[in-house]
């Protein structure tokens, strides 16, 4: 069974998930960035975890803004959008002719696409490459796909060894973006080794991963609600020692957060118009390992 398999749930079972995940070398909570516990669990968050098996509840999530990435015909949420151009531009600058293959696509775009794959190459295969809808990042609006032009390595696992890819692999925190999806973690995150595809999750929280000890977003996610989580624990002690009044706020219980703010809302008019986009360029490409 996949580790990520193990992460089940519409709306992010924490407790689960915390045990479920090895939490790598675990880092000392206070070189963690200090997050609220919403942040693990609304889809609009920029640490949203999704995955096989965490989904998004409702699966036809769409972002409440979304906006053109420069010079694309494609969307992205605006803070990723920024990051995507930046890198673009800087990996260009550095001599890489890199462009956007993928950006936000929709509940219905990743069923065609899944359907397509499952068609070609069977459901097996077509899971370890492509997410079922309501669990691809690019539905959160927060990842991309990035191409090489001019080479036959362009969503392969070669890009990976490409100046470009290599390029990507080294700079990427920089922006705030992640490799999502590294070389030997399918145990961890799901799917094969995707070193185009970047996800954002802001400049903090990519250096924070980086130096965690964590190899995956899975991992990084574990530490980050268990850090949480003992923070909680802590807070809760330090309160029942100094006997605070009833009345006093209290930390608010994550369950109950979640439960509060859901996991997105889906706006009908957005829909209606994601579906006049044109057609992304991983439509109609073939995964030829
Ligand atoms: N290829 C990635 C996993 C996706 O479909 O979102
Ligand atoms: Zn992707």
């Amino acid at each position: 069974m996949r580790l990520a398999s193990a992460v089940t749930s519409t709306v992010l079972a924490s407790t689960l998930l915390f045990s479920a995940i090895p939490a790598a070398q675990a880092a000392p909570d206070k070189d963690l960035p200090a997050i609220e516990s919403s942040q693990l669990t609304d889809a609009s968050s920029m640490l949203a975890l999704i995955n096989p098996t965490t989904k998004l509840s409702p699966e036809n999530y769409t972002p409440s803004k979304l906006v053109n990435v420069a010079g694309t015909g494609m969307q992205l949420r605006s803070e990723a959008a920024k990051a995507v151009e930046q890198l673009i531009t800087d990996a260009r600058a550095a001599g890489h002719s890199i462009h956007l293959l993928s950006a936000y696509r929709s509940y219905e775009r990743q069923a065609a696409l899944f359907n397509q794959y499952q068609t070609k190459y069977g459901t097996a295969y077509a899971e370890r490459i492509s997410a079922r809808p309501g669990t691809s990042e690019h539905q959160l609006g927060l990842a991309a796909d990035l191409g090489y032009t001019n080479s036959q390595a362009e969503l392969k696992s070669a890009f990976g060894q490409t100046p470009a890819g290599i390029w990507i692999a080294k700079h990427a925190v920089e922006y705030g973006l992640i490799i999502r999806y590294p070389d030997g973690k399918e145990e961890i995150t799901g799917y094969k080794y995707e070193p185009w595809h970047v996800r954002y999750t802001g400049k903090e929280h990519a250096k924070a991963l980086a130096q965690s000890g964590a190899e995956t977003f899975e991992e990084y996610f574990t530490m980050l609600g268990e850090a949480s989580a003992s923070k909680k624990v802590k807070a809760t002690a330090v309160a029942e020692d100094e006997e605070q009044d009833s009345s006093a706020p209290t930390d608010t219980d994550s369950s109950e957060e979640s439960k509060k703010s859901g996991y997105g809302v889906m706006k009908d008019d957005d829909l209606l118009v994601l579906r006049f986009l044109p057609p992304y360029r991983d439509w109609g490409f073939g995964f030829s390992e």
